[in-house]
């Protein structure tokens, strides 16, 4: 096991859209890390198939069916955790919807729906632990953003939600760096997930052909990322971006 995974054994780590995909790949790093696990979904039936799964690894699993989107569920979901677990050390911001379109054809419903879930959802969660986190006087903050931050068209609502969401993680470095509270965010390309999975053929092969690399990442590529994010290696690390993404953030390919 190496040094990260034995720092994670009995923390307390927060994650957001855990039910599948990204998510739920993070909350098997860490449960196989021995952590314990606070995991939130919209989805109750995506939650339960992944905590019976993870009974026998992590440190204790406590299943949140919670919107990240209502201020109302956050506050109580954080409080619920930290009177299970007795603190907050990880938050995972990782929820994250799209309804892409043209802007022609993007209704104000899906643009309200994806900057409420991508990006309020986050702000609510971290405004939510960081009482905790500061009285503790430590914690780490990993936000899941996305390569397509850097723009992508057909996706203004995604990117701008994203992007939104490292000048959240920015800001909140800063404000926090005081209270030995990181907070870094975690963009990837494209992954196979059930998110890429629900694309039409013709996107997802635009993807594919899109990727220096010629193949999508891992969940597991993704909560790798995470895993370093939240440990004592990332100790003076905050404000940062981390790509992973097969090399597409680095510029166009010409063939
Ligand atoms: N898959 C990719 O290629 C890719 C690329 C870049 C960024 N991302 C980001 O990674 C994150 C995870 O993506 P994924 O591919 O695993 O997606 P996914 O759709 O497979 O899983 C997302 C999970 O979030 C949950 N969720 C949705 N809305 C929620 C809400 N309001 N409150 C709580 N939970 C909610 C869903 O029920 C689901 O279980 C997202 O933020 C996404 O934007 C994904």
């Amino acid at each position: 096991m190496d040094s990260a995974g034995q720092e994670n054994r009995g923390r307390v780590v927060l994650i957001t859209g855990a039910g599948q995909g990204i998510g739920a790949a993070i909350a098997r790093r860490f449960a196989d890390q021995g952590a314990s696990l606070a995991l939130v979904d919209v989805n109750p039936e995506h939650l339960r198939k992944l905590a019976e799964s993870l009974i026998g690894s992590a440190g204790g699993i406590l299943q949140l069916t919670a919107d990240v989107a209502s201020k109302e569920q956050v506050q109580q979901l954080v409080e619920q955790v930290v009177t299970k677990f007795g603190g907050i050390d990880v938050l995972v911001n990782n929820a994250g919807i799209i309804r892409d379109n043209l802007i022609s054809n993007i209704s104000e419903q899906d643009w309200d729906q994806v900057l409420d879930v991508n990006l309020k959802g986050a702000f609510l969660c971290c405004q939510a632990v960081f009482p905790t986190l500061k009285k503790q006087r430590s914690g780490k903050i990993v936000n899941i953003v996305s390569r397509a931050w850097l723009g992508s068209i057909g996706q203004a609502n995604y990117t701008a939600s994203k992007g939104g969401l490292v000048s959240l993680t920015r800001s909140l470095a800063l404000e926090f760096a005081r209270f030995q509270i990181n907070v870094n965010a975690v963009a990837p390309g494209a992954i196979d997930s059930p998110m890429t999975r629900g694309l039409t053929d013709e996107a997802r092969e635009r993807l594919i052909r899109m990727q220096p690399t010629g193949k999508m990442g891992k969940v597991e590529d993704i909560a790798a990322a995470v895993a370093f994010l939240a440990s004592a290696d990332a100790e003076f690390i905050t404000g940062q971006v981390l790509h992973v993404d097969g090399g597409k953030s680095c510029g166009l390919l010409s063939l």
